[in-house]
C-alpha cells in the first residue's frame, strides 16, 4: 500500500510502516531539524510544508493518489503534561481529517495522546470523517504490548472507507505480546551487531548476529541475557544499576527498575533528579534516585523504538530529544501496518464481539446449537467478503452476493449466510442495553435489583 505521512517528525511512524511493507510515497513536516533527521534516515520524499497550507497541500495529496495517509498531528494542547487549551496546534487535528476528507484514500492511521479523544477538535475531525465515509476504529493502545519497553498509552484511530465502526479493534487486541516488554528485555537484544534470543533447549544457540536471520520469536524468546554477554558500556552501567531514574510527571514515581517499562518518553525523559525530588522522593521508588542510572539519549531513543545507528548528528542536543519523545515507536506502527495490511488482502476478519449468541438463544429462542450455527455462518461470509463489514447493509448483501465463490454455493447455504448476517447485524443495531441478550422481563428485573 502506498502511504502518505503527515506530521512525520524524525520518522517513527514511517519507519514502522516501511518496515510492515508499506510504500512511503510523500512524508510532511514543517520542522526543519526533523525534515533533516527524516530525509537522512528514512529518504527524501519529504517535504518541509505547513500543513495548514490546505489549499496547496490538499490537492497536491490527492495527485498522489495513496491508499493510506497515516500521522500524528501534535497533541500539546491535549496533553496530560500541556495546559490543555485547545488553539493552533489542536487544530491541525481538524487539518488531518480535512486532508483525509479531500484525498479520500481508501484508509488513515492517525496517532494521539488518549485525552484527545474527549477534545472538541478531535469531534470535528471525527465528523467530517465519518461524514465522508470512514468506518473507525479508536483503540487505546499500550506500546509496552507492541514491541518497546514503554508504558505509553496513545489513541490510534484508524479509518477505512464504508465499514462499520471497531471493524479492527479484535486483531488489534490480537496482536498485543501476553507481556509488557521490559528494558532488561531491551537491554539483552542489543548486543552491538548480535542479540540475544532465549533458546529453546539449553546448550543451543542463544547469540545471533544481526546479519543472518533471527530464529523464531516465541513468547518465551525474550529473557534476561547471561552474564557472560559484553553490552555496550553505557547499558553495563545500566545492567549494573539496575534501575534507572527518569523524570516523573507529577508527584509519580521516578525510579523503575530494569524488570518493568519506562515510563511514557517525554522531552525530559532524562533529566537527573532535581534537589526538590532527592529531598522527597516517591515512597515506591526500589532505590534512592541518587543510585539509580540516568538514560543515555541513545537508551531513550532505543526505548522508543528508534534502532541503534539511527542518524541524529546535526541537531541540538534538546531538539533530538523532542523528536525522539514525539514519535510513534517503529515497532508499535510496524504491528499496526501489518494488522491493517493483513485486513487489506483479506487474512483476518473482525472476531464476533458482545453476547451475539446469548442474544440469539434469549431473544430469539435460537438453540446452542443453533446459536453456534449462525455464529459461524457470520464467520464464513466475512471470511468470503475478504474481512470487510460494510456500514450499510444493502451493501453488505450484494457484495457477498458477487464475493468470489459466494454463487457457487448450494441455494440453501447461501440463504444461511445471508440470515446470518442479517441477524448479526439486528443484534448490532439494538440499543446497547438490550444487546444483553436479556429477556424483557429479566432486563426489568436486573434495573430494579
Ligand atoms: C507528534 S509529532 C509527530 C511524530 C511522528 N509521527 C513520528 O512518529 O516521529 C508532530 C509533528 O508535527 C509537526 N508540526 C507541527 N505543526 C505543524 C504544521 N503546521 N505543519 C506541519 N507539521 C507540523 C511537528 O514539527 C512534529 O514533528
Amino acid at each position: 500500500m502506498r502511504a502518505v505521512d503527515l506530521f512525520a517528525g524524525a520518522g517513527g511512524m514511517s519507519l514502522g510502516l516501511k518496515r510492515a511493507g508499506f510504500e512511503i510515497v510523500q512524508a510532511y513536516d514543517s520542522w526543519e531539524p526533523a525534515v533533516e533527521i527524516y530525509r537522512r534516515n528514512v529518504g527524501p520524499h519529504v517535504w518541509q510544508h505547513d500543513l495548514k497550507d490546505i489549499f496547496r497541500v490538499g490537492p497536491m495529496i490527492a495527485a498522489l493518489a495513496p491508499d493510506i495517509i497515516c500521522g500524528g498531528p501534535p497533541c500539546q494542547d491535549f496533553s496530560a503534561a500541556g495546559r490543555r487549551v485547545e488553539g493552533e496546534r489542536a487544530a491541525l487535528t481538524r487539518a488531518f481529517a480535512m486532508l483525509v476528507c479531500i484525498a479520500r484514500p481508501r484508509w488513515f492511521l492517525m496517532e494521539n495522546v488518549p485525552q484527545a479523544a474527549k477534545s472538541t477538535a478531535w469531534a470535528d475531525a471525527r465528523a467530517m470523517l465519518v461524514k465522508a465515509g470512514y468506518g473507525l476504529t479508536e483503540s487505546k493502545l499500550n506500546a509496552a504490548f507492541y514491541g518497546v519497553p514503554q508504558a505509553r498509552k496513545r489513541l490510534f484511530v484508524i479509518g477505512r472507507l464504508g465499514e462499520q465502526d471497531g471493524f479492527l479493534e479484535s486483531v488489534l487486541v490480537a496482536a498485543r505480546s501476553d507481556r509488557p516488554m521490559t528494558v532488561r528485555d531491551m537491554l539483552g537484544d542489543a548486543l552491538g551487531d548480535a542479540f540475544y534470543v532465549h533458546p529453546r533447549h539449553p546448550g543451543k544457540r542463544g547469540v545471533w548476529s544481526t546479519d543472518e536471520p533471527a530464529p523464531t520469536m516465541r513468547g518465551s524468546s525474550r529473557r534476561p541475557m547471561p552474564a557472560a554477554y559484553q553490552p555496550h558500556p553505557a547499558d553495563a552501567a545500566l545492567i549494573e544499576a539496575g534501575a534507572f531514574f527518569t523524570r516523573p510527571y507529577y508527584e509519580g514515581r521516578g525510579v523503575r527498575t530494569l524488570d518493568e517499562p519506562a515510563p511514557a518518553v517525554i522531552r525530559t525523559t532524562r533529566e537527573r533528579p532535581r534537589p526538590k525530588y532527592l529531598a522527597s522522593p516517591h515512597p515506591e521508588d526500589p532505590m534512592p534516585a541518587q543510585q539509580a542510572a540516568v538514560l543515555t539519549q541513545d537508551q531513550v531513543a532505543r526505548i522508543q523504538g528508534f534502532p541503534v545507528g539511527w542518524r541524529w548528528e546535526g541537531s541540538t542536543s534538546r531538539d533530538i530529544d523532542q523528536m525522539i519523545a514525539n514519535a510513534v515507536p517503529a515497532p508499535l506502527a510496524e504491528t499496526i501496518g501489518r494488522v491493517i495490511l493483513a485486513r487489506e488482502a483479506g487474512e483476518t476478519i473482525p472476531e464476533i464481539q458482545g453476547r451475539f449468541g446469548q442474544w440469539l438463544r434469549q431473544r430469539r429462542g435460537f438453540s446452542s446449537a443453533a446459536a453456534r450455527n449462525a455464529k459461524s455462518r457470520v464467520n464464513r461470509a466475512r471470511r468470503l467478503l475478504g474481512g470487510r463489514t460494510f456500514a450499510d447493509p444493502v451493501a453488505e448483501l450484494a457484495a457477498l452476493e458477487a464475493a468470489d465463490g459466494f454463487a457457487s454455493l448450494p441455494p440453501g447455504t447461501r440463504s444461511d449466510l445471508r440470515a446470518a448476517l442479517r441477524l448479526y447485524r439486528e443484534w448490532k443495531d439494538e440499543p446497547k442495553g438490550r444487546r444483553s441478550g436479556k429477556s424483557p422481563a429479566g432486563a426489568a428485573a436486573t434495573l430494579a435489583a
